[in-house]
C-alpha cells in the first residue's frame, strides 16, 4: 500500500495554501474582498456648453441700478449672522439690508459697504457686503436691498442654535460653472423632494478664467444664475483653482481678485487670517473649509491654522465633523490624478486622528466616493504606502460634477482601486442629512435622473458617537 504522504507546513503546496488562506483572512479582515463599483449607467452624451448671454437665468432685474447677484453666506462661526452681499450696476446706491421677521415690516436695518475692482478691460458693478448679525436661531427673516422701485426682497432661515442632535440638511455642489448642465444640477438641487438648507460648495464657480481676458462678465452672469437659491440660503464657499485668476500677461498678478472681491466668508471668526481657509458650526456641523491653492506645507498660516483648529473641535457640542477642500485626495479618475497628494501627504494624520467624519471636494467632473481608507503608514523606508481600511478614517467624495463647460471625467484608472467605493461619469448633486449625533443620510443624484432618484446612498455613522462600519447601496 502506497501512503500518501501528508503536507507538511514546510512543503510548497502547503504553503502556498496557507499564503492563500492568510490572504482571504486579511482581506476579510480588511474587509476589501470586494472591488468598487464603477457604474453602468449610460448617460446621454451631451457637450456641455455655456448657456448664452441672453439666456433667461442671466436676466437683469428691472428698473435703473436694481440690485442683482444677490447672495447670502454664514456670517459669524456659530450661525447667528449672515453676510448678504449684491451689486448694483449703475451707481453705489444704498449698502442698507432692511431685515424683520415680518415681511411687511422690516424693522431693522444694517448698513454695509460697497466697492468696485478692476480687472484688465472690466470695471466691475457697485460691490455691496452687509454682515448682519445677533439673529435669532431657526427663525425665518425677510430682507430687501436696494431703494425705492428698485427695492428686491428675499428671505432665509437662520440655523437652530448649535447643538449635538440638531438635524440639518445640507447640499452639496462643485465646479458649477453655468452651462445648461449646471443650470440642470441647479434645478434638481432646488427640486430635490430632501430639501437642502445650506449649500457647501467644493469650488470653482463661474468659469469665468476660460474666457478671453478672464471674461469678468461671466462672473456677473454666474451671481445672476445661482441668485435664485444663493439668496435664499447660505452657500458655503470653497475657493477652487476658477477663482485664482492669475494672469500676469494681462497686468493681473493678483490671486483670486474676483473671487475676494464678490464672495466675502466669516475667516476672522475662526481665527483664519485669509478667506481661503476658515471654519464655521451649523447646527450639529464642524465645517473646516481648506485652500488647494494657498501654500499648506508646515509652517504656513494655513498649517499652522489648522494645527490648532482642529483639537477646537468638540464633538459633544458639533458631533459631525466635515471638510471641504477643492482638489481631492483619493480620486481614480485619469483627470487631475493626485493634484492633492502633497497636501494629504501634510494633513492626513490629523484627519484620522481627529476622527473627521467626511471629506467633499471637487475639481474632477464626476462623481466618486471612498470607502473609509488611510494612506498614513508610510516612512520613505518602510515600503507601507498602501491605502489601508481604517475606521477613524473619512469617506472622500469627489462631487466636481455641477456640470461646467469643460465637460465630464469619463477616463478612469483601471483596474478601480479598491479604496474607491462607488464612480460614475455623470453630472449632479449630493445631499448630506444629519439627523442626530450618531446618524447622517447621504445621498447623490444624477442631474439626468427623476428629482427623487437617488444614485448612490450611504447611511453614515458618525466617528466619534457610533463608530462602525457602513454599507452603502448604489444604483
Ligand atoms: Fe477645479
Amino acid at each position: 500500500m502506497r501512503r500518501v504522504k501528508r503536507s507538511s507546513p514546510t512543503s510548497p503546496a502547503a504553503a502556498a495554501a496557507a499564503a492563500a488562506a492568510l490572504l482571504v483572512a486579511f482581506s476579510a479582515l480588511a474587509g476589501l474582498c470586494d472591488a468598487g463599483k464603477t457604474s453602468t449607467f449610460v448617460r446621454k452624451d451631451e457637450k456641455a456648453v455655456d448657456m448664452p448671454l441672453d439666456s433667461d437665468v442671466f436676466r437683469v432685474p428691472p428698473g435703473y441700478n436694481a440690485p442683482q447677484q444677490v447672495h447670502i453666506t454664514q456670517g459669524d462661526h456659530d450661525g447667528s449672522a449672515i453676510i448678504v452681499s449684491w451689486v448694483t450696476p449703475d451707481e453705489p446706491g444704498s449698502s442698507l439690508v432692511l431685515y424683520g421677521t415680518s415681511e411687511n415690516h422690516l424693522t431693522f436695518s444694517a448698513e454695509g459697504r460697497v466697492h468696485q475692482y478692476k480687472y484688465y478691460n472690466y470695471t466691475s458693478g457697485y460691490i455691496h457686503h452687509c454682515n448682519i448679525r445677533n439673529l435669532k436661531y431657526d427663525t425665518k427673516y425677510y430682507y430687501a436691498v436696494g431703494v425705492g422701485h428698485t427695492l428686491r426682497k428675499f428671505w432665509f432661515t437662520t440655523p437652530p442654535k448649535v447643538g449635538p442632535d440638531v438635524p440639518y440638511t445640507f447640499g452639496l455642489i462643485g465646479d458649477l460653472g453655468q452651462s445648461f448642465d449646471s443650470n440642470r444640477t441647479l434645478t434638481h438641487y432646488e427640486s430635490n423632494p430632501i430639501k437642502g438648507q445650506t449649500v457647501l460648495f467644493v469650488g470653482d464657480l463661474s468659469y469665468a478664467d476660460n474666457y478671453m481676458y478672464h471674461d469678468n462678465v461671466r462672473w456677473d452672469t454666474w451671481g445672476r444664475f445661482t441668485e435664485r437659491s444663493a439668496a435664499y440660503q447660505p452657500w458655503i464657499w470653497t475657493a477652487g483653482n476658477h477663482e485664482i485668476d492669475f494672469a500676469p500677461e494681462i497686468g493681473e498678478g493678483v490671486p483670486f481678485k474676483p473671487y475676494k472681491n464678490r464672495y466675502h466668508v466669516p475667516y476672522k471668526a475662526s481665527g483664519s487670517t485669509a478667506p481661503f481657509w476658515y471654519s464655521i458650526k451649523r447646527a450639529s456641523a464642524y465645517i473646516i473649509v481648506l485652500a488647494s491653492y494657498s501654500a499648506y506645507g508646515k509652517y504656513t498660516p494655513q498649517y499652522k491654522w489648522l494645527e490648532a483648529e482642529l483639537p477646537k473641535v468638540n464633538r459633544t457640542e458639533t458631533p459631525w465633523l466635515i471638510v471641504l477642500m477643492h482638489s481631492p485626495w483619493y480620486n481614480s479618475y485619469n483627470y487631475h490624478y493626485m493634484e492633492g497628494e502633497t497636501m494629504r501627504v501634510i494633513y492626513e494624520s490629523w484627519f484620522v486622528k481627529y476622527k473627521v467624519d467626511v471629506v467633499f471636494a471637487g475639481h474632477v467632473h464626476a462623481y466618486e466616493r471612498s470607502e473609509r481608507i488611510s494612506n498614513i503608514a508610510y516612512n520613505i523606508v518602510n515600503g507601507q504606502c498602501n491605502p489601508v481600511p481604517d475606521q477613524s478614517a473619512p469617506v472622500y467624495i469627489t462631487i466636481g460634477d455641477g456640470g461646467n463647460q469643460e465637460g465630464l471625467a469619463k477616463n478612469m484608472t483601471e483596474p478601480q482601486p479598491k479604496y474607491s467605493a462607488f464612480r460614475e461619469a455623470s453630472f449632479g448633486h449630493a445631499i448630506f442629512d444629519v439627523k442626530n449625533r450618531t446618524h447622517a443620510y447621504y445621498s447623490w443624484h444624477r442631474n439626468q435622473d427623476g428629482y427623487s432618484v437617488e444614485a448612490d446612498t450611504l447611511l453614515f455613522y458618525n466617528r466619534f458617537w457610533h463608530p462602525l462600519e457602513e454599507s452603502s447601496a448604489s444604483v
